[in-house]
């Protein structure tokens, strides 16, 4: 196969960039990105084949429609609607005209791209051998659609079985640069916005602490660390927050950190562990998690001490119906997908549009609210920069 060659990372967007720090947005981490996204893409291909879709697709279907024709499960269309995506957007599907529930349907071009995962696979690991997390992830997820299609296996339980929890740990990890850039973004947006003088924060959905170290370690950077009167690390999975805890102890040893847990789906305890006004509440790819997000945004802006910051750290969609490398792996599983939907607010379950996530952030009464980086400039630059902070403030 040709060597994977991507487009080279467009010049302009160092400037986009600017309010980020320099080092990990390489033309390294760019071709990393791009490979993984190509690997995903090839997957989609792999899978196509093997669940013989396109025989299907002579005439024009939805994933709904496309399941029931092919006899497959109905817990397998979200992950199905990922894949006719992936395919329409490399030409070996076309859209055409939607179903009654408004999504969009999909006939096949006769064009069947031929897939090269070995050979990406092999080439990634050559650019940075740190993202075979996301590479591992995607094999487990593409290995399983087979199975998660004839209704054999249910996602989550083999995804989140005891046998993945190494690869969970790896991939989200500050080791694993595709993830890490994450938490980098979210802990750049957040320290700007910390209030001069003493301050303290809450952080949802911490799991093994990856987006704590980094928003620690860049506080100390800056000498703040003598400022944190208190750090709330919640997190529903005792494993992960056990896991957490040990590892940022050790750390940061005599911080004022505290560990607890918070489900953003349970209404507010005023008497819980995590109650109180935080001056930051901040959670790393955990608000897209809420099952009704408008209202655990509402309860988390009551968390906010006026003039505090909201955070949200966030894999973003940065065009409606993107398809985005993790989501391969995220659609597969049903907490991700069974949300509550609003065709204003939430129109499909998983990753948002910074639209969506603007029009969510002032909706529950946060103003004003701020994308970092700026993802409508970087978007017209790049179409594969997935990851953004999304800031609202509690009026003072
Ligand atoms: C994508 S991981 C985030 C990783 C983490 N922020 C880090 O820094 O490594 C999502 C986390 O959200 C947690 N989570 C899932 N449902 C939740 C809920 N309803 N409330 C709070 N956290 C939740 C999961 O247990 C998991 O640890």
């Amino acid at each position: 196969m040709p060597h994977f060659a991507p487009a080279l990372r467009p010049p302009d967007l160092s400037l986009a960039l600017a309010e980020l720090p320099r080092e990990p947005f390489t033309d390294r981490f760019h071709l990393a990105v791009e490979l993984v996204e190509r690997y995903a893409g090839d997957w989609a291909l792999a899978l196509a084949r093997e669940l013989a879709l396109a025989p299907e697709l002579g005439g024009a279907a939805s994933a709904r429609e496309l399941a029931a024709r092919r006899g497959f499960a109905p817990s397998f269309v979200p992950a199905l609607r990922g894949l006719l995506r992936r395919l329409n957007e490399d030409g070996a599907l076309v859209a055409e005209g939607h179903d009654d529930e408004g999504k969009p349907r999909y006939r096949a071009t006769g064009r069947a791209p031929e897939e090269h995962r070995a050979e990406l696979r092999a080439q990634g690991l050559a650019v940075d051998p740190a993202i075979a997390p996301s590479l591992d992830l995607l094999d487990l997820a593409g290995g399983l659609y087979p199975a998660l299609a004839r209704g054999e296996v249910r996602g989550e339980q083999v995804l989140l079985g005891a046998g993945h929890v190494g690869l969970w740990g790896e991939y989200f990890s500050n080791r694993h640069p595709i993830y890490a850039i994450n938490n980098v973004i979210a802990a750049a947006a957040a320290l700007p916005r910390l209030p001069a003088g003493r301050f303290s924060i809450l952080e949802l959905g911490a799991g093994a602490g990856s987006a704590s170290e980094e928003l620690l370690g860049r506080l100390e950077e800056a000498g703040r660390l003598g400022d944190l009167a208190r750090y709330e690390v919640t997190e529903p999975s005792t494993f992960f927050r056990r896991r957490a805890e040990r590892s940022l102890r050790a750390r940061f040893p005599g911080l004022p950190l505290t560990f607890s847990r918070l489900d953003i789906d349970a209404p507010l305890d005023p008497e819980g562990p995590a109650a109180g006004c935080f001056d930051l509440v901040l959670g790393v790819n955990v608000l897209h998690v809420a099952r009704d997000l408008p209202a655990a945004l509402a309860r988390l802006r009551e968390r906010l001490a006026p003039g505090g910051w909201l955070v949200g750290g966030e894999c973003v969609r940065l065009f409606p119906g993107q398809p985005i490398a993790a989501e391969m792996v995220f659609l597969a599983m049903e907490g991700f997908v069974e949300v509550a939907l609003d065709p204003e607010r939430r129109p499909e379950p998983g990753f948002l549009t910074p639209e969506l996530w603007q029009r969510l952030f002032a909706g529950s009464g946060l103003a004003p609210v701020e994308l970092v980086p700026d993802l409508v400039r970087v978007r017209e630059l790049y179409a594969h920069f997935n990851a953004g902070a999304i800031c609202g403030r509690r009026p003072l």
